[in-house]
């Protein structure tokens, strides 16, 4: 099955986005790519607020986004209520993510990690699943503000 991915950074991204959409992963996957597109100064919370929105609108399953740290964009990224990101800095983080906190966005530092490791996470992270149905899944409901 196709797998609709969102991915958007800004521009200190461009360079990680252009090498993880010409890669295969063991699953297919559908890039839907919010930006931006050239190393032109931009605002990550722009980039962010897109991916958010796009995950909401159901749109796409998963967000990755990118900027030069992974925080900026992380940060921008969890002011939706809809949005769980998570910023990643090796395979045991995305796994834990994935099955603790059911994270949908993927956040990474370009200036952080190379590009083979964030392939390797990219990969955790859109192949492990989470862990529902018990104390995960308390605690992931816990955490949308009506609660
Ligand atoms: C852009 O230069 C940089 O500030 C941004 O990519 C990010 O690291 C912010 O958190």
């Amino acid at each position: 099955m196709i797998k609709k991915i969102a991915i958007a950074c800004d521009h200190g991204g461009v360079g990680l986005k252009k090498f993880l959409k010409d890669q295969s992963f063991s699953l297919e996957i559908e890039w839907i790519d919010l930006g931006t597109h050239s190393e032109d100064s931009v605002d990550y919370p722009d980039y962010g607020y897109a991916l958010s929105e796009t995950i909401t609108r159901g749109e796409a399953e998963y967000g990755i986004a990118i900027c030069g740290s992974g925080i900026g964009i992380s940060i921008a990224c969890n002011r939706n209520d809809n949005i769980r990101a998570a910023v990643c800095t090796n395979t045991t983080m995305a796994r834990l993510t994935r099955i603790d906190n059911n994270a949908n966005v993927l956040c990474l530092g370009a200036r952080i990690i190379g590009d083979v490791l964030a392939y390797d996470i990219v990969e955790t992270f859109l192949t492990t699943k989470f862990e529902s149905g018990g104390r995960h899944e308390r605690r992931v409901n816990k955490l949308k503000r009506e609660n």
